[in-house]
């Protein structure tokens, strides 16, 4: 356990000094967040707007950190928030088909947690599923707001977001990928301000997004996490999470007090597709004509285990009539020539010879992981490190391949100083740190149809370079 939390460790065990840290960040970073809000053209979305995510806890009751999720049922999506203090009545949400009529209403479950240092914390985290009339086409535009716990009644501004998919072959899909975030660390509100700005432009066209594991960053040293680093996150997704649905998977930085932090403030599908699932650790979902399986590289995989179990059953379901695109998400790697941690992402390492194997066997198309904080990805490879293919078009077109793509997106915009090892092995197709003296930071987009599945990656924007936002870094295309 010492080691998993040190491996991101922030340089200091005193808390105190860490927490003036993290404050000097952010008041650094802040001239810049509100700058680049500005420039996005991103929205004002409540006096939470987007440059106010490094606002200390309120004690009034407001409501902040909206965000949405899928459920697993086509008419509904689940909404959560946080409030701090307030005197008044319970929380609600309220949603409909139009931004002036929010007919439907709900009061919110309420929870709470209190783990962490310098105080633990003290807010309340609220969750609605909000259920639409099941005549609305899929994909409708649906409104909705959440109230907060002021004396008197306070709400968020209307947002809206577009109801799921039809779950199919011909339904064209994309979903967004990355892992290993944080906020000041440097980049992880950038990159966050980026993928929000991205949704936008692309109009309700982003299905979903999923962050594969270390989301915040609010542990420091091995054992112990700073909770408002979880609520500057909340804040900094923000203008992100409340247009498109957000999914997570486990990563070794949330397993400070038993996960607990990670847990309660995020959702994982209600229906789960095969029985054993954990939801919060192991779930799989459909999205368009996307399976996707989310495993925990965080609790026990091997053969034998309920994960491992669980992972070979619901593999094994997929339908690739309905859902012909096949994604399984990890926290760490499984095949990856950064020189952290080498020899667990390497052929014959646990983690590729077991889930990779069963991966493999069931025609997984992409794997995609985070943990190093690099961008790499391979040709089409067999667990054994066999390429199958080295695909037409200097090797960014595969047709049929035989073998999983391995994918390492840790570039949300957490910082550690990655390496790799040399020489390049051959099952490594491109592989990406730094362009000149900066750190690359940006995320991943799958774009599907019924026969063509996308990969391309986008570099956040960045004022020391030229490119702007969603600059492509690499592409490639698999055809069925
Ligand atoms: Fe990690």
């Amino acid at each position: 356990m010492t080691k998993k939390g040190a491996r991101h460790s922030l340089g200091t065990t005193d808390a105190v000094e860490y927490a003036a840290q993290v404050e000097a960040a952010a008041a650094a970073a802040a001239a810049g967040a509100a700058a680049a809000a500005e420039a996005s053209g991103a929205r004002t979305t409540s006096s939470l707007g987007s440059g106010d995510w490094l606002a200390g806890a309120g004690t009034t009751g407001e409501p902040e950190q909206v965000h949405v999720a899928l459920t697993g049922f086509p008419h509904a999506l689940r909404v959560m928030w946080v409030t701090f203090g307030g005197a008044g009545a319970g929380a609600e949400a309220a949603w409909g088909t139009a931004p002036g009529v929010l007919a439907a209403t709900a009061r919110a479950n309420a929870s709470t947690y209190d783990v962490g240092i310098l105080g633990g914390w003290h807010g309340t985290i609220h969750t609605v599923d909000m259920v639409f009339p099941s005549h609305l086409p899929p994909r409708t535009t649906v409104y909705y707001a959440v109230s907060g716990t002021c004396p008197t009644a306070c709400w968020s501004p209307v947002f809206s977001v577009a109801l799921p998919a039809a779950i199919g072959m011909e339904t064209a899909t994309t979903l967004a990928l990355w892992g290993d975030m944080g906020t000041v660390i440097p980049d992880g509100w950038r990159v966050a301000a980026d993928v929000a700005a991205a949704a936008r432009r692309a109009d309700g066209a982003w299905n979903a997004m999923h962050i594969v594991g270390d989301l915040a960053y609010a542990g420091m040293g091995a054992h112990d996490a700073w909770q408002p680093i979880w609520d500057m996150f909340g804040r900094q997704m923000q203008d992100a999470a409340v247009q498109v649905p957000l999914m997570v998977s486990v990563g070794n930085h949330e397993e400070y007090y038993d996960f607990e932090a990670y847990v309660k403030r995020f959702s994982a599908p209600g229906a789960v597709l095969t029985p054993g699932a954990n939801r919060h650790f192991w779930y799989s979902y459909e999205v368009g004509n996307i399976h996707v399986t989310s495993m925990s590289t965080e609790h026990p995989y091997l053969p034998g285990t309920p994960q491992y179990a669980w992972l070979a059953a619901d593999l094994k379901a997929v339908d690739r009539r309905r859902t012909p695109w096949l994604v399984l998400v990890s926290h760490r790697p499984f095949l990856a020539s950064d020189a952290f941690e080498h020899t667990a992402h390497i052929p014959g390492a646990p983690l590729v010879d077991s889930v990779g194997r069963l991966a493999a066997a069931a025609g997984v198309d992409l794997v995609v992981s985070g943990h190093c904080h690099v961008y790499e990805r391979t040709l089409p490879t067999l667990p054994s490190g066999a390429v199958t293919s080295h695909g037409a078009a200097n090797g960014t077109v595969f047709h049929a391949p035989g073998a999983p793509i391995w994918i390492v997106a840790g570039t949300g915009g957490a910082i550690y100083p990655d390496s790799w090892v040399v020489p390049i092995p051959p099952w490594s197709a491109v592989r990406i740190h730094k362009l000149g003296d900066d750190i690359v930071y940006g995320y991943g987009v799958v774009s599907t149809n019924a026969t063509a599945l996308e990969w391309t990656l986008h570099r956040a924007a960045h004022s020391s370079y030229p490119g702007g936002p969603s600059h492509i870094l690499d592409r490639f295309t698999l055809i069925r």
